[in-house]
């Protein structure tokens, strides 16, 4: 598939999702899985993958929008990156980040964008067009915790990283190991055996039915999510505590029990 600048719109963004798979020698495409692409990600020294993206983007005329919402929350290893630390990335991207995370401000609704000034122009007229910009005193708020000491970035990054190791340990306890996330506010969770072959969308339902624990289906994050539930760090540790103790509850009940749930246990053999 050869790119053409006339074709539309939908065959172009076939086009660039096929070239970036591409671009990676065959033993670094990446996998089936959300993790498989990550790790085969990694393996590319940064630096040569930096150069290879901004290239690839320049000649193909791509812009980058990129989505830094959770810079501040990582745990255990260095920073997650900025596209805009690559030099010359400013020609070619615009990186978004967002209040509700790294300063506790969710739902109210304001961040910021910076870098590629074509694409800021664009973005002020969009957004001159769709609404008036937000409630003034939460812009003053904003102002404050960006210009103000910043100690509060590392007590919540502290808040969710206590919470993950709780809820890492609260499950292993209870049968189910997850692996640690380095960053966000996520844990992304291989569903466990048996209950894998009904898929992430029952599962949910079970362990919502089950165990009163609600947890995001990966499914709904497209197909390689599938085989994964989506756990968020937004309840306190005594809560994640609590959900632990119901989810062993639940994974150490007979799979006869659920019968009438899902066919796992009639097809055990
Ligand atoms: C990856 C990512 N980007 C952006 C956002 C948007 O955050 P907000 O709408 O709260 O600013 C979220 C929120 O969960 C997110 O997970």
């Amino acid at each position: 598939m050869a790119y053409d600048s006339s074709a539309s719109l939908k065959d172009r963004f076939t086009y660039a999702r096929q070239s970036l798979v591409e671009m990676f020698p065959k033993w670094l495409r990446p996998g089936k899985t959300y993790q498989g692409f990550v790790k085969a990600l990694r393996k590319i020294p940064s630096e040569f993958r930096e150069q290879l993206q901004l290239h690839f983007c320049r000649h193909h005329e791509i812009w980058i929008l990129s989505d830094l919402a959770y810079s501040e929350i990582y745990f255990d290893v260095p920073p997650p990156p900025s596209i805009l630390q690559v030099p010359g990335a400013r020609e070619i991207a615009i990186e978004f980040t967002s209040m509700s995370k790294t300063y506790n401000m969710p739902g109210w609704r304001i961040g910021f964008a910076s870098g590629n000034k074509t694409l800021i122009g664009a973005l002020t007229r969009i957004k001159s067009y769709l609404d008036y910009g937000a409630f003034t005193p939460i812009q003053v708020a904003a102002a404050a915790a960006l210009n103000g000491p910043q100690e509060c970035v590392d007590e919540i990054r502290a808040v969710y990283k206590v919470r993950r190791d709780c809820l890492i340990e609260q499950m292993g306890r209870a049968g189910w190991s997850i692996p640690a996330p380095p960053a966000t506010m996520f844990a992304w969770a291989p569903i466990p055996e048996p209950y894998a072959r009904i898929g992430s969308l029952e599962f949910s339902k079970l362990l919502l039915e089950k165990a009163h624990v609600a947890v995001s289906p990966g499914i709904g994050f497209g197909e390689f999510g599938e085989g994964y539930v989506r756990i968020a760090l937004v309840e306190n540790e005594q809560r994640i505590r609590q959900a632990g103790r119901s989810i062993r509850k639940f994974l150490s009940e007979p799979l006869e029990s659920m019968h009438n749930v899902i066919p796992l246990a009639s097809s055990r053999n």
